[in-house]
């Protein structure tokens, strides 16, 4: 489905409308192209006392190539550089009239040291000088710890109280920025979230909270992240799950797209598009079942482990079929349980109770931010979503010891057929109540499926990350 106000308004025609209307002009999110290099510029870097990964971040950073340049905040910053051998500066608040070349591109804030809620005054004195100088389609990463890790209760109020301030900033800044806080507990790493929240792949994910865990390998190739990985992904001969497939595969992965017979020629045409732009030799593989059928999951472990199992599962698939609950069908309400919550767990069990999913493996379940929020006509939608959500929460203590993760992304308005079809009113609704303005594209929950498959996101389980360019609903 087009956004065509969103088309219109970006036109040279339509911006000028636009502004001599005095209409709201949302512009496009810059996302990830191939022929675009994904980082660069400049990030300022901002801390609290104490700053614990500082040495962590000077290596990511030089790693993916950002100049850095430190607020007064950050006075331990300059030696970290010098010893990393990496380029630095010292950071100068920009006025509001800067020219667009004056700008980072980056606000990063290390809170992992704030251990009581009087030193959360370095945040406010950070963004207070530094948020003007941050470009359009900027990133703002703020680095904290898990408060439950927190020795003393001021400790973990001052940690918890960094969601607050994080959310607040992507509401403020505008310019299609987006604004996140990475838990990072001790030893875990930062490289692979950060690359995520820096790069244009995250250009529709805002306000959201990260908890990091545990220390990950770095991949082979961070351009190829999936190299040798194969994946599952169900309902993917459309909509979302078509654009999983596809950024899987670009991302290196060996794909099995899974879906209903009925959409035999629309997986074929995916999976043949995915093969011409990812060449694999015709390993890519398309799989029709319909995952509500009693013999499902025992026909699909056999089909996975007949080509040597599967690393990474993706359940995207899903229905929806409103009603008021006073006028739904018991049909209506079984089908949407039975194919959005209980299918995931079915299919599961049987990958997981014939090892066909390989340890390190990955799980991502596709939720919904109606499962967080609730919707009106959606009660068997959103109790299968929230469902999903308590699925993830408490598989991923148990998968831990295997080194299995388990997460969920919870998509907020993405433009598919799903959404095309709803009455035009609470359409442009969803679209535009959200920090961006816009609805999402299905390559926004693509990108954030293919960075929790990965390999450097071993330490991220039973994390909820919403695609929704910070809706208001479910806030
Ligand atoms: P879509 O309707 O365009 O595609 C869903 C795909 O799943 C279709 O290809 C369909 O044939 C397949 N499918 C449905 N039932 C199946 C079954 N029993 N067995 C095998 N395949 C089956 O939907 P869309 O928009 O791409 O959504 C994908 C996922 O994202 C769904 O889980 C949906 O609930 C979720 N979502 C979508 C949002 C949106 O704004 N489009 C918002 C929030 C969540």
């Amino acid at each position: 489905m087009k956004d065509r106000y969103l088309d219109f308004v970006n036109s040279p025609f339509g911006t000028s409308i636009a502004r001599s209307l005095g209409l709201p002009r949302p512009e496009v999110l810059r996302r990830h192209r191939a022929d675009r290099a994904e980082f660069g510029g400049m990030a300022a870097i901002g801390a609290g006392p104490s700053p614990a990964l500082f040495d962590d971040l000077m290596g990511a950073l030089s790693s993916i190539g950002m100049t850095s340049i430190a607020h007064e905040s950050a006075s331990g910053w300059l030696p970290v550089a010098a010893r990393h051998g990496a380029m630095s500066g010292r950071f100068e608040p920009r006025a509001r009239d800067a020219s667009a070349s004056d700008r980072v591109e980056a606000l990063i804030f290390d809170a992992t040291g704030v251990d009581e809620s009087a030193q959360l005054h370095s945040l406010y004195a950070f963004f207070h000088d530094a948020l003007r100088s941050l470009a359009k389609n900027g990133r703002i990463v703020v680095i904290g710890r898990p408060p439950a890790t927190r020795a003393s209760v001021p400790a973990a109020t001052a940690q918890h109280a960094l969601e607050g301030m994080t959310r607040s900033l992507g509401k403020e800044a505008r310019n299609r920025i987006t604004s996140n806080l990475l838990r990072v507990a001790d030893g875990a790493d930062i490289e692979s979230a950060l690359r995520f929240f820096l790069s244009p792949r995250s250009a529709y994910v805002s306000g959201q909270v990260v908890t990091i865990e545990t220390p990950a390998a770095a991949p082979e190739s961070w351009s190829k992240p999936l190299a040798g990985k194969r994946a599952l992904v169900t309902g993917a001969a459309r909509g979302i799950g078509a654009s999983i497939a596809a950024v899987l595969a670009e991302r290196g992965a060996i794909v099995t797209g899974l879906d209903v017979a009925a959409a035999r020629d629309a997986l074929d045409q995916t999976m043949l598009s995915i093969e011409d732009a990812s060449p694999s030799g015709g390993a890519h593989a398309a799989l029709f079942a319909d995952i509500a059928a009693p013999e499902a999951p025992a026909d699909i472990a056999a089909a996975l482990a007949a080509s040597g199992g599967v690393d990474i599962v993706v359940h995207n698939a899903g229905i929806t079929r409103d009603k008021t609950i006073a006028r739904m069908s018991p049909e209506m309400w079984d089908s949407v349980i039975d194919i959005n919550l209980l299918a995931q767990a079915r299919i599961d069990d049987a990958l997981l109770a014939r090892n066909v999913l390989r340890e390190p493996g990955r799980i991502v379940a596709v939720s919904s931010i109606s499962g967080i929020a609730g919707n009106r006509g959606q009660t068997n939608y959103a109790t299968s979503k929230a469902g999903v959500i308590g699925r993830v929460h408490a598989m991923a203590p148990l998968l831990r010891a295997r080194g299995i993760t388990i997460n969920a992304v919870a998509p907020g308005f993405i433009e598919t057929h799903m959404t095309g079809r709803m009455p035009f009113g609470v359409r442009e609704a969803g679209r535009r109540l959200n920090s961006m303005g816009q609805g999402g594209l299905p390559v926004d929950v693509a990108e954030t499926v293919a960075w929790l498959a990965s390999p450097g996101s071993a330490g991220i389980t039973g994390n909820v990350v919403r695609v929704c360019g910070q809706s208001l609903i479910g806030a």
